[in-house]
């Protein structure tokens, strides 16, 4: 098919999709959109079509950050592909990465529905899921087969019934179940939806958990000869003594990267909106510039010693740009994805393009660090 009729069909199909799948409830729309695309994902053809409306048109900026590198250093976010089902088309939208999970060690249902509000004039979400998952052993026999595609970054957290005291014991054992599975594994201690997880970021919970985790990747290192980066996932609700506690611990640790940052309990810009009331965590637009400045405060702190992967309502190639000059070495999406569909994925991609030739550099590094002066 001709390229231009292909763009054409492609941003139009998305528009025409877009009422349907925003008239359902957030949560059915967005499995009836997965179950749909892993069924015509299967038919002749298809794979072609996907990579070539997307994945083709994401031209390469390749980046190493933790050792690994990615094509180009636009990533989805975790908690869009919970059960490492959606590898192989999430992959042709023209992702540098992918971050799956969360998964716990054992199976759980998460929180009663409704969980998910589209707050549509803000081009926000707010989500209270609790961490729905299969559990860490069919999350691995969803992801075998699939091996091969990535890079691929795993999130983990503990389960719901799990205490904080025992927290680490469950993370522990997530680890070391997805470690050879992974490129790099990220440690979820910001999601707000399970009770007292955050407090986990409080700096003596921490120390305990980061030197756990750094103890075991070691050994797992040794068995598997492989050595596997950790990042900590870390919310935007944080002052700026916690940043402080945090980025001690980071460089104390020599943890690989942090991400930042998970969605925020308060509600930033959101007066008129009467879905704001709902508990949980609001992603998207009124997120952006609340992350940004964590990204820009653990910059300063960490100096450039460890990655930032930023994430937090990045909705086009200036979002992105703003984050990676704030500090962040790769960023990620979810919210803008739901709103503006896959070709956003390589319209950030493109636009990341135009700077590096704008800037004269020859790689997007050089590009950043001279944005950055
Ligand atoms: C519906 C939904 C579910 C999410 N689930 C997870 C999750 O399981 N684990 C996690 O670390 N983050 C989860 N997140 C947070 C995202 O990974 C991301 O940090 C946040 O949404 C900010 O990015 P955005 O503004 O581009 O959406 C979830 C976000 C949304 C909207």
């Amino acid at each position: 098919m001709h390229a231009v009729t292909v763009q054409y069909h492609e941003a139009l199909l998305y528009k025409f999709f877009r009422p349907l799948l925003f008239w359902l409830d957030a949560e059915t729309s967005h499995r009836l959109s997965f179950a749909l695309l892993r069924s015509v994902y299967r038919l002749p053809g298809i794979r072609q079509l996907l990579r070539s409306c997307f994945a083709r048109r994401a031209p390469a900026i390749p980046v190493n950050v933790m050792g690994i590198n990615f094509s180009n250093p636009v990533g989805l976010a975790a908690g869009l592909d919970k059960n490492a089902e959606h590898i192989k088309p999430l992959l042709d939208f023209g992702f540098g990465f992918l971050e799956l999970g969360t998964v716990t060690p054992r199976p759980q249902s998460g929180n009663p529905l409704p969980r998910m509000f589209r707050l549509v004039t803000n081009a926000a979400l707010i989500n209270r899921m609790g961490f729905n998952n299969v559990g860490v052993e069919k999350f691995i026999a969803n992801l075998v087969p699939q091996e091969g595609y990535g890079p691929i970054g795993i999130n983990i957290g503990k389960n719901r019934d799990t205490s904080l005291e025992q927290a680490s014991d469950d993370y522990l054992r997530a680890l070391r179940a997805v470690y050879i599975h992974a490129d790099y594994i990220s440690v979820n201690i910001s999601s707000p939806n399970t009770s007292g997880l955050r407090d986990l970021q409080e700096e003596k919970n921490l120390s305990e958990l980061l030197q756990r985790l750094k103890t075991e990747q070691t050994i797992l290192a040794q068995k598997y000869r492989r050595y596997v980066p950790i990042a900590l996932k870390i919310a935007p609700d944080l002052d700026d003594t916690q940043i402080g506690a945090i980025a001690r611990l980071l460089l104390e640790y020599k943890f690989d990267a942090v991400i930042a940052t998970n969605t925020t309990i308060t509600r930033p810009g959101l007066h008129d909106e009467t879905l704001s009331a709902q508990t949980g965590g609001l992603s998207g637009r009124p997120l952006k510039s609340l992350s940004t400045e964590i990204i820009r405060k653990l910059y300063t702190q960490l100096q450039g010693h460890i990655p930032i992967i930023g994430v937090g309502g990045v909705e086009n190639a200036d979002d992105a740009w703003e984050k990676l000059v704030a500090g962040a070495d790769l960023i990620q999406i979810y919210t803008s994805l739901i709103y503006q569909g896959p070709a956003n994925v390589y319209k950030i991609v493109r636009g990341l393009v135009q700077r590096l030739q704008a800037s004269g550099c020859s790689n997007l590094k050089e590009a950043i660090a001279q944005a950055r002066k």
